[in-house]
């Protein structure tokens, strides 16, 4: 997973620099951003730029201001991504 806030409509550059520096190859990565208008924004197309090889996965996009009320969209996407343990 990488997770962020979103900036400009896109993953933060220090998030795709950052992102650059590992091999992703044969993994999915799995975007997550919190927002405030613009959801994932061009997160996964950042990500599948920076991550060569890589399956990015269904992202998850909170609100900034529902963070704290985001455990059921967080738990459903858990869940669609494969990711939930009992
Ligand atoms: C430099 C900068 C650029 C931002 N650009 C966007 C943007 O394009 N779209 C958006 O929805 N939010 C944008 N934001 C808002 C952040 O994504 C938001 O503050 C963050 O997700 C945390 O949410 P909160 O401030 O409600 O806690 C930007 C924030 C900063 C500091």
């Amino acid at each position: 997973m990488l997770a962020s806030p979103i900036w400009n409509v896109r993953a933060p550059m220090i998030m795709s620099t950052f992102a650059e520096r590992f091999d992703f190859r044969g993994r999915t990565v799995f975007p997550i951003t919190t927002y405030a208008m613009s959801g994932l924004g061009t997160t996964e197309r950042d990500y599948a730029k920076s991550c060569p090889g890589a399956t990015i996965g269904e992202g998850l996009a909170v609100q900034g201001e529902k963070v704290r009320d985001a455990d059921g969209a967080v738990r459903s996407w858990l869940g669609r991504v494969g990711l939930l343990r009992d």
